[in-house]
């Protein structure tokens, strides 16, 4: 069987790469020259700019793979506030291409598709998106099933994993700053599921193996608040944990709107054979193993 991954050094790309069950041919493709992962030869990786939407619908049909995940997007969900063009092309209009040209697509969205009123969500929640990004993510998702109901999307939060290249995770920025002894500002007042994305990526497989379609949430099982993530990350570690200042959503002055009371109801996954799902301290403990054998 063959997959591609679209978006492979990303974040989630890399673990989707690494969780591979044994016997699959892997490819990957990204915006960069070459792969990042390691096992993944420079002749299984096509450069693409999701931009190009006859570049990334071309990609998939070439690829010709069994299944298609699609972890590349536009992330940065304040430059999407500032540049809507872009983020619908690259979160959405290409997403439909890939979806034309797939198989069987799995598809990665978000809890930025609800308001964050009454979280945490499940499937049959009503989507109100905030920002752009969360806009623009919740068309996705609907362009995916108009191609075809045997596609997957997932939504999932707050990611945190290892990898190659990538930026410091929020757990790597709390602990380097206390380690440092130097305090730091975390918002108190917004809720979700952390989410590691090699716990994720195994969950994403196993929903293939499952032969899987439709509407899933997936996350961690914990809900909690960044501050809350801060403080635990400061007693897993033995750091001084009365360096974390609690601040407010609103004294970031961020220009997209994040969902404040969100969180994942994780039943319709829980019942799929092989997802991993787990709560923080089991994810952060596997979570600082992983920096052990995964070279940054
Ligand atoms: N991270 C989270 O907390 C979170 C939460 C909810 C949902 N999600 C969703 O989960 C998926 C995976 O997220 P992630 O955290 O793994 O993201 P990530 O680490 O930012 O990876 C995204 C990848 O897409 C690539 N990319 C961006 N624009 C591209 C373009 N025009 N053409 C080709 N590739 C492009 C990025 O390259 P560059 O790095 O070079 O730009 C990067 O390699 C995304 O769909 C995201 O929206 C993430």
């Amino acid at each position: 069987m063959k997959a591609l991954v679209v978006g492979a050094n990303g974040l989630l790309g890399q673990n989707l790469l690494r969780a591979a069950p044994r016997g699959w041919e892997l490819s990957g493709c990204g915006i960069e020259e070459a792969p990042l992962a390691p096992g993944l030869p420079a002749d299984r990786w096509t450069r693409v700019d999701l931009s190009d939407l006859d570049a990334a619908e071309r990609a998939v049909r070439e690829a010709d793979a069994d299944v298609v995940f699609n972890a590349a997007a536009m992330t940065a969900v304040d430059a999407c506030e500032s540049e809507p063009e872009r983020c619908a092309r690259v979160n959405r209009d290409a997403v439909r291409a890939m979806a034309r040209a797939a198989k069987r697509l799995v598809h990665l969205s978000t809890d930025y598709v609800f308001d964050g009123r009454n979280g945490p969500y499940s499937e049959d929640d009503e989507p109100n998106p905030l920002s752009v990004y969360g806009r623009v993510k919740l068309e996705s998702e609907r362009a995916v099933f108009e191609e075809s109901p045997d596609h997957l999307v997932v939504r999932t939060m707050l990611l945190y994993g290892t990898g190659r290249g990538l930026r410091p995770s929020f757990v790597d920025w709390v602990r380097a700053n206390l380690e440092a002894g130097r305090r730091i500002p975390v918002v108190g007042d917004q809720v979700g599921n952390p989410t590691l994305a090699s716990d994720l990526a195994v969950s994403l497989w196993a929903l293939v193996l499952a032969g899987k379609s439709g509407l899933w949430h997936c996350s961690g099982t914990e809900r909690c608040s960044r501050l809350e993530w801060a403080r635990r990350v400061a007693a897993r570690t033995g750091l001084d944990a009365s360096l974390i200042d609690e601040v407010r959503t609103e004294d970031l002055r961020q220009p997209a709107k994040r969902p404040p009371e969100s969180g994942f109801r994780l039943d319709r996954i829980s019942a799929v054979a092989g997802v991993r799902l787990r709560g923080l301290d089991e994810q952060m403990d596997a979570y600082f193993e992983e920096k052990k054998n995964v070279r940054d």
